[in-house]
């Protein structure tokens, strides 16, 4: 994905334009561009590589002039990094530029409808397609030429674009990738998200698919398809600028992972009420729960490691049957699934392509849609049929935590809510799992307290090639999360593994000095586990055991053991994998990573 701003006002475009890309880096940082309309022309700077190259080649937005422009950071997919490559892209009269965050699909059968008409390309995205169609349909009506643009392009976006024959507008529009407009005093601004303008205003429009906005630096006009003027609600942001900022740790990353009791407080305590779960406003009634044939978790990454989980926990609970699959697999294996049926969508961003496609696949398949999200007004919570989202705030680091985090907690109360309402669970077993939930933050906090007992394992094993991660059951859901976060930052490979399933062949790669992390925090299949690492040991294996205060054997098999506070056994992943965040993060730090912005990495992949 990518990072667009815009801005038409009465200060200097250029100066805002950075800052606030430099507030949407997590997005794409591979190259950056601006353009600005200044003396009847639009002036464009743009460069390959980090944000600061091109505000050192614009000394800050010092040397571009003009109080209207768009911006855009990227992450490229159609044409390697490079200046060329760069947005904006030109029209080639000079008359359009256009930043642009999303896919477009056709591009290649329009690319060579424009070139046989003459048209000369000089990049190889699909976005410059774009710049060439406006010229192509452009008529004197900008708004009438979108339109005509819009008719022709398949796929997804977010479009900012200029005409230099409107000097005192421009025009944004978007479809499956994320916009806001910012309302300001005297200016107005488009972004990829309000993180990028924050610092200027915090009343915002959430743009809807199609939704075209014509900015002017007094007024903010938003029309549909049919070129008719649409009113929208006014959202005030309610979270301050510096959720969005380091607040002097060196990382957003340790940031966030430190955040994360204030997180699963602001995402669990308004749940609870008088010792009940209230899930916000859902409109799943106790007839639709009884209903549910099966239930579905749909993900990527983190969030489908939070549905590996949520299968274990739903099941547990509330005997339903419960299938978990990736986002982009479950889009393109024409599901077996109909109205009785509830498909539970997990996603950060809202805005991930592979998820929000399996979402329509499921909605084309007549199934119930509830969302877990935590960007308010995103495509996939847009397309729900209900969402509930977790309070995170802005979550910058590419490596998820306190959304991960969060994502387990609303997990918990589902599952905790179905399985009350399924009459599954005494109201004394009902009341101690509820309190048990309402515990985790401050048993996070607990955990936090001891972060450099991990900081001193990671300076043990930062320079390994190769670590595996192993549990059972719930252990071996988290196990996955814990080798994603390592695999991501540290680029170390990693393989997380069912422990039972090791000496059906994985167990062949143990050798003298490979770490392995065994998880075993459950009671039931502590001793199974135990068995496992004695296999692995036995074969070579330095063992890092994760475990609860109420085993007090693991130090008789592991060379080193972390160990967390006990609690119900459905709510210990909340616990397991904080140790592992911490893992992670010190193993990069150590290995001197870009923890924040993991290479061909980006916080939300919002192409296929
Ligand atoms: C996890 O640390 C990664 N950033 C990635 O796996 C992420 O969880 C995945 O891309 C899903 O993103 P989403 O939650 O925004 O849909």
């Amino acid at each position: 994905m990518c990072g667009i701003v815009g801005y038409i006002g009465e200060n200097q475009a250029a100066p805002i334009l950075l800052e606030g890309l430099s507030k949407l880096e997590y997005r794409g940082y591979d190259s950056a561009g601006i353009a600005v309309f200044n003396n009847n022309k639009i002036e464009v700077a743009k460069a390959k590589g980090r944000l600061a190259i091109l505000s050192e080649k614009t000394d800050g937005g010092k040397s571009v002039h003009g109080t209207m422009g768009i911006g855009h950071t990227r992450w490229a997919t159609h044409g390697e990094p490079s200046d060329v490559n760069s947005h904006p892209h030109l029209s080639n009269s000079g008359r359009f530029a256009v930043v642009h965050n999303g896919i477009i699909e056709n591009y290649i059968s329009l690319k060579k409808k424009l070139m046989d008409n003459g048209v000369e390309f000089i990049s190889e995205t699909d976005t410059e397609v774009i710049a060439h169609l406006f010229e192509h349909y452009y008529n004197g009506d900008i708004i009438e030429t979108m339109i005509k643009v819009l008719n022709r392009v398949e796929g997804s976006y977010a479009l900012g674009v200029l005409c230099s024959d409107y000097p005192d507008q421009f025009i944004a529009v978007r479809k499956a990738s994320p916009m806001i407009v910012g309302l300001g005093e005297n200016e107005n601004f488009i972004a990829s998200d309000v993180t990028a303008i924050l610092k200027h205003t915090r009343n915002i429009y959430y743009l809807e698919d199609n939704e075209i906005v014509v900015l002017k630096k007094d007024s903010v006009k938003i029309y549909n398809a049919d070129k008719e003027e649409i009113k929208k609600e006014v959202f005030t942001v309610d979270w301050d600028v510096s959720a969005a900022e380091k607040g002097g740790y060196e990382h957003f990353m340790m940031k966030e992972i430190e955040e994360q009791p204030k997180a699963l407080r602001d995402t669990i305590n308004p749940r609870i009420k008088n010792g009940k779960i209230v899930l916000d406003d859902i409109s799943l009634t106790t007839e639709d729960i009884k209903n549910i044939n099966k239930i579905y978790i749909v993900a990527c990454g983190s969030a489908y490691h939070v549905g590996v989980v949520g299968k274990y926990v739903i099941e547990k609970m509330c005997r339903i049957p419960v299938e978990v699959q990736v986002a982009s697999e479950f889009r393109y294996c024409d599901p077996i699934i109909g109205k009785n049926d509830l498909v539970i969508v997990i996603s950060q961003s809202g805005e991930t392509a592979d998820t929000l496609a399996a979402l329509r696949e499921a909605k084309d398949h007549g199934a119930r849609i509830l969302s877990i999200v935590n960007v308010v007004g995103s495509a996939i919570a847009n397309a729900s049929d209900d969402v509930i989202y977790t309070w995170a705030g802005p979550e910058i680091a590419v490596a998820t935590t306190k959304a991960y985090s969060t994502q387990l907690a609303v997990i918990y109360l589902i599952a905790a809510y179905m399985a009350e309402k399924l009459g599954m669970l005494t109201s004394g077993e009902y009341a101690k799992l509820v309190s048990d939930i309402e515990a985790l933050p401050d048993q996070v906090a607990e955990i936090l307290k001891s972060k450099e007992d991990v900081q001193y394992l990671a300076s043990k094993f930062f320079n390994c090639h190769s670590i595996f991660f192993i549990g059972r059951n719930l252990d071996y859901a988290v196990s996955l999360e814990g080798s994603l976060k390592l695999k991501e930052i540290s680029y170390i490979h990693s393989e997380a593994y069912a422990a039972g399933e090791l000496k059906h062949g994985t167990i062949s790669l143990i050798e003298d000095g490979t770490l392995v992390i065994a998880l075993a925090t459950g009671r039931d299949l502590f001793d199974k586990t135990v068995s496992n690492v004695k296999e692995v040991k036995a074969r070579g294996a330095v063992v890092m055991g994760v475990t609860t205060e109420e085993h007090d054997n693991m130090e008789d098999v592991a060379d080193y053991v972390v160990k967390i506070p006990a609690t119900n056994e459905m709510l210990l992943p909340s616990l397991t994998v904080i140790p592992l965040q911490l893992f992670g993060y010190y193993v990069a730090s150590l290995k001197g990573c870009d923890i924040d912005k993991p290479r061909n990495l980006a916080k939300s992949v919002t192409v296929e």
